[in-house]
């Protein structure tokens, strides 16, 4: 029993001496382990004579409180260290900058669209959508192009199992929706359209709107307006020259093309015309009541024009040095 305050301070100096918590655990096994230090002194109790063994039993908790009382002050201490230690290796410097994550962007042809049909909507126009798998009957019939029509050379067309086609321009539109509604009537109607046709101006796959406006007295005169306005908008020239050349379609009469003048001369950049009275009276609006007018424009044609994309492919083949310039 004499060497209880030996047998504590070595515990104690022993603790103070480790640099991890797995050494600490170790000494604190060779002291108050199964067969520790200490704890052999309490099996050495029942040696004692009686009258001694209250005493050293007392002495003995005293040590054995003061040793564990140290090791959890070590423990804590380790702890701490550990922590600290860890903050220190695992820290993160905020004020880097970042890696950086390369955003996506829309399609030179969608901002086209998206911007167009904007400049529309302003002119009090709302965007009508239909299918790209079209029935010969919109796509052709109720446009004034009756089966065998030379206009259906026009445009080569795909063609569907079961008699439907691809439609190869968003002109259906129209057609479906005066059979949906009664004017006024003024949409757009962007979409993709199909052509049997491919080289560096032309793509089997393409983009078109179509523009409509039927109403009590519209006329010719508010076409030019509209088409001219929506023209000067676009390009954001005031002074933009527009022609409107005498042409044919069979949806519409009298027919114009619409050119714009340019550096390089003039430049077709689409159709138009007043819609055809046997157009309004295919989708059951009386053509003695109301007249309207009808244009459709590539929309690819205008992105080219827009952003001097000069080949028609580069649109197509989604090489993402070409698209992230639009982002
Ligand atoms: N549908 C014609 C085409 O695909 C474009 C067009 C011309 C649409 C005149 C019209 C129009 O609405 O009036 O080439």
């Amino acid at each position: 029993m004499n060497n209880v305050d030996a047998i504590l301070q070595s515990g104690q100096a022993a603790l103070a001496a480790v640099t991890d918590l797995i050494e600490l655990e170790q000494v604190k096994a060779r002291y108050l382990g199964k067969s520790g230090e200490l704890t052999e002194l309490l099996k050495q109790l029942g040696k004692l004579p009686a009258e001694e063994r209250k005493a050293a039993g007392a002495t003995i908790n005293v040590a054995k409180q003061a040793f564990e009382a140290a090791h959890k002050q070590r423990f804590e201490q380790l702890n701490a260290a550990k922590l600290a230690a860890q903050l220190a290796a695992e820290a993160l410097d905020v004020t880097l900058p970042g890696r950086g994550s390369a955003g996506g962007g829309l399609h030179p042809v969608a901002l086209t669209l998206e911007r167009i049909a904007g400049l529309f909507r302003t002119m009090g126009f709302e965007v009508a959508d239909g299918p790209e798998i079209e029935t010969d009957f919109y796509n052709f019939q109720a446009l004034n192009i009756p089966e065998n029509h030379p206009a259906r050379a026009m445009a080569d067309t795909f063609y569907v199992e079961g008699g439907d086609v691809l439609r190869t321009h968003t002109s259906p539109i129209q057609a479906r929706f005066m059979m949906d509604n009664q004017p006024p009537i003024k949409i757009v109607a962007p979409g993709r359209v199909y052509r049997v046709d491919s080289d560096a101006t032309h793509s089997p796959m393409f983009h078109q709107m179509e523009g409509l406006w039927v109403e009590e007295g519209v006329s010719f005169a508010d076409l030019k307006a509209v088409v001219t306005d929506f023209l000067r908008r676009f390009f954001e020239r005031d002074d933009l020259q527009v022609r409107f050349r005498p042409s044919f379609f069979p949806f519409t009469e009298p027919s114009a093309e619409i050119d714009v003048l340019g550096e390089r001369g003039w430049l077709e950049v689409g159709g138009c015309g007043m819609v055809h009275p046997n157009v309004l009276r295919n989708v059951n609006i009386d053509p003695e009541k109301y007249t309207g007018f009808a244009f459709g424009i590539g929309l690819d044609r205008f992105a080219m024009l827009r952003y001097g994309v000069n080949d028609l492919r580069l649109f197509f083949e989604n090489d993402l040095n070409f698209l992230r310039q639009f982002n």
